[in-house]
């Protein structure tokens, strides 16, 4: 693996650090506040082909890949982490319809995604009863003469009240009748679907996340994504990604919390000296900061791998979000001891990125189920 960026990946890096820094760093705690969704901000990054990183630019993507993709998300999350989940969510949504959809899906739901008229894609998986355990789903898709009617309730949905298309996974029954797991795209406009209240988080209140209920929600044919019973290796494929990206986020919320602990540390003085001169604030900046760069190395290569496509990456692309999301939860911890009394108030960042950092421990698959995931690939290798 090469560790240098090539020109696209420091061209994306760079637009996105700009589009971070002028746009979303200066609104987000206002943002934080209000819980605002960003719909203007989602629409200006469209436009800056951060919407679909590693989407082939027929469907209106940057074509720049995965180390792009994690790149940017690193960036954009340094921005405001609210604002990364939901750039994730819908690059995540866009690669699912690009790599199993029809081209008439393809063509109908990708540049929308893409280009800024939906301001979001969703990812219905996870339910009120059934969360780690994704296989234990109740939400049922019945075949009916002309498609389907969808019946069941979907939790934890990110974006799902601004998304253009939800991609929802549902019991269907094979031709012997026996249970199995199929995935469609489904209007959230139609008959029968019901968007609930949203969630009142610890954080991250800028994304959007609400439950949705879905009554006898009639779809057509072409509804279906992929092949029927194709539904959980799709999830899971998918679920591979998105670890990239929520990896990708939580690194750039702990640089973003090294960063204000670093400035402040040089500021602020006790003792006659700064406190950036004690060795007991020198050894978190360091370990912050080592930690951070042993994180984004693990990213790097995960995405680097899917990149590749030559093999399965979901050993490294769990390890990836396993280990910075756990150093990125110590980081911003670390950044508010440094801060002391200041990093308790909402007049500093650090206490918002506390705030935001904890969920990328439990959200695209808890840290207990990516160890799951490792150990099982690691015993499956011996
Ligand atoms: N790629 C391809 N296929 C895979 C796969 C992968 N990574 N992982 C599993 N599969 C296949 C298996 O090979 C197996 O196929 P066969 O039946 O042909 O053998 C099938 O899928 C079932 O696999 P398992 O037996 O491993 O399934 P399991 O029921 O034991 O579950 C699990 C495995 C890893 C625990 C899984 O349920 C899981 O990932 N749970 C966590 C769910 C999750 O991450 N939810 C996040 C919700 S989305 C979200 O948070 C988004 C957001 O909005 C921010």
């Amino acid at each position: 693996m090469d560790i240098t960026l090539n020109e696209t990946q420091s061209l994306v890096q760079e637009t996105a650090r700009k589009f971070a820094g002028a746009d979303l760093r200066p609104q987000a705690a206002s943002r934080d506040e209000s819980a605002e969704f960003p719909l203007e901000s989602l629409a200006k990054m469209a436009g800056l082909g951060l919407m679909g990183v590693n989407i082939g630019g027929e469907y209106g993507g940057a074509e720049a890949g995965v180390v792009a993709y994690s790149l940017a998300v690193i960036e954009i999350a340094q921005g405001d982490p609210a604002v990364a989940v939901t750039m994730a969510v819908n690059n995540m949504v866009s690669e699912v319809i690009q790599q199993f959809g029809t081209s008439a899906q393809r063509e109908r739901y990708i540049p929308r995604l893409t280009g800024g008229e939906y301001s979001s894609g969703s990812f219905c998986l996870s339910e009120p009863g059934s969360g780690s355990d994704a296989a234990s789903m109740r939400t049922r898709a019945e075949k009916t003469s002309d498609g389907w009617s969808l019946s069941g309730a979907k939790a934890w949905v990110t974006s799902g009240a601004y998304a253009g298309v939800l991609l929802v996974w549902a019991k269907t029954r094979n031709t012997a009748g026996l249970d199995e797991i199929s995935l469609f795209c489904v209007d959230p406009k139609a008959d029968g679907v019901a968007i609930g209240k949203p969630e009142k988080k610890m954080g991250q209140h800028a994304s959007n996340t609400v439950s949705i209920a879905f009554d006898k929600v009639e779809l057509s044919d072409d509804a279906l994504l992929g092949e029927p019973g194709q539904g959980f290796k799709i999830a899971m494929m998918a679920l591979d990604g998105g670890r990239i990206g929520i990896a990708s986020q939580a690194i750039g919320i702990g640089l973003e919390a090294f960063n204000q602990a670093r400035a402040y540390a040089v500021e602020r003085r006790q003792f006659g000296k700064r406190i950036a001169d004690f060795q007991a604030i020198q050894f978190k900046l360091a370990d912050i900061a080592t930690e951070l760069e042993a994180a984004r190395l693990l990213t790097m290569r995960a995405a680097w791998l899917k990149e590749q496509a030559s093999r399965p990456f979901s050993r490294e692309a769990s390890m990836a979000k396993l280990y910075a999301s756990e150093a990125a939860c110590r980081a911003c911890d670390q950044a508010i001891q440094i801060l002391g009394g200041y990093g308790y108030t909402r007049e500093y960042p650090v206490e918002k990125l506390f705030r935001d950092v904890r969920v990328t421990r439990i959200y695209e698959g808890t840290n207990e189920i990516q160890r799951i995931v490792i150990a099982r690939d690691l015993i499956r290798q011996s």
